[in-house]
């Protein structure tokens, strides 16, 4: 499916852990124009890991869905691509560059690409010419340690990419540092292709203003929807918070999606879920206690509704 940059994109982040097929199509049918899978990597993806398969699988109502890889070396991110080749519905490949944490970066993988610039233009070029998909992008920070990203798109455009999204912030920044959206703005500045704007978009106004001052093509929301799948539809309408009952009606649904997907192991991945949706609430820390012994996924339901019910 074609993506249309006429209009901006509003774009669900890859969040590892959080991101699979049942949350991603819940914030889809709250208005995401894209969703990504969570990052996979290249190599678990060759060595036919059935956990990198279920990650990939997407939702029918994901199109356009992109799958996100993780690798650093052109051969084995290629072979991932000829791999992913093979599956229907998936629109885009996205690349990696932005990941911090120690194991990746000492592969050679996420962030560490933001050091060698060669090696990551090599592997743009690579999904370029191995991949069958419509689109590749790449998704990097400002750079690893300083503020590199006029350089990093320079290159990252010359290699092929069709867009590129910007987290805001250095890999040395990690997640909590300020997000530099005048360096994303020089960044788009600078090349031709799209640039998507990401990192701490969480409300209607935010969004407006990193879409008048920052980039037109979109904006790409992590954290802000964990715990909110519905932020999508705030952010695109300028809707205030949701009322209980609906919100307990998402949230029920997204523990029957979690069991389906997952078997009753489901119920256990969702408790991080509820730590969440439970944010705030009065009887929150009492709830999570409770919620983080329970295994059943019918009691898990039964634990929502009470707490839910108490809930002005
Ligand atoms: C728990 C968690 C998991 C993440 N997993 C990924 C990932 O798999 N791939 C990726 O490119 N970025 C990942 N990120 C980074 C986010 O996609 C995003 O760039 C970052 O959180 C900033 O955006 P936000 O402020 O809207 O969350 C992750 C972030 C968090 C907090």
């Amino acid at each position: 499916m074609e993506l249309d940059f006429s209009r901006p994109l509003y774009v669900l982040a890859p969040l590892a852990g959080y991101t699979d097929l049942p949350f991603r199509a819940l914030v889809k049918r709250f208005g995401a124009d894209l969703t990504v899978s969570e990052m996979v990597s290249a190599n678990a993806l060759i060595h036919g890991s059935e956990k990198s398969f279920k990650m990939v699988r997407k939702a029918p109502e994901e199109s356009p869905y992109f799958v996100q890889i993780a690798g650093s070396d052109p051969e084995s991110v290629g072979r991932a691509v000829e791999i992913l080749n093979g599956m229907e519905g998936i629109d885009g490949i996205d690349l990696n560059c932005g990941c911090p944490v120690p194991k990746v970066v000492k592969q050679g993988a996420g962030s560490a690409l933001l050091k060698d610039l060669d090696r990551l233009e090599a592997i743009v070029k690579e999904i370029r010419k191995r991949s069958k998909k419509r689109y590749t992008s790449v998704k990097i920070r400002l750079g690893f340690e300083t503020n590199r990203v006029v350089e990093i798109v320079k290159r990252i455009e010359g290699a092929g990419a069709h867009f590129v999204t910007i987290h805001g912030r250095t890999r040395a920044q990690g997640f909590k540092g300020e997000v530099d959206y005048q360096a994303i703005r020089e960044a788009r500045e600078a090349v031709s292709i799209p640039v998507i704007a990401n990192g701490d978009i969480d409300s209607y106004e935010k969004a407006r203003w990193v879409l008048e001052e920052i980039t037109p093509y979109g904006v790409m929301i992590g954290r802000g929807a964990i715990g909110r799948p519905w932020i999508f539809h705030q952010l695109k309408e300028s809707q205030g918070e949701i009322g209980t009952p609906l919100k307990l009606e998402i949230v029920l649904e997204h523990l029957n999606q979690m069991v389906h997907f997952y078997g009753d192991h489901g119920a256990i991945l969702f408790r991080k879920h509820l730590h969440t949706y439970s944010k705030g609430y009065p009887g929150a820390i009492e709830f999570r206690k409770r919620i983080n012994r329970i295994t059943d996924p019918e009691e898990m339901g039964e634990a929502i509704r009470d707490f839910f019910k108490g809930v002005p």
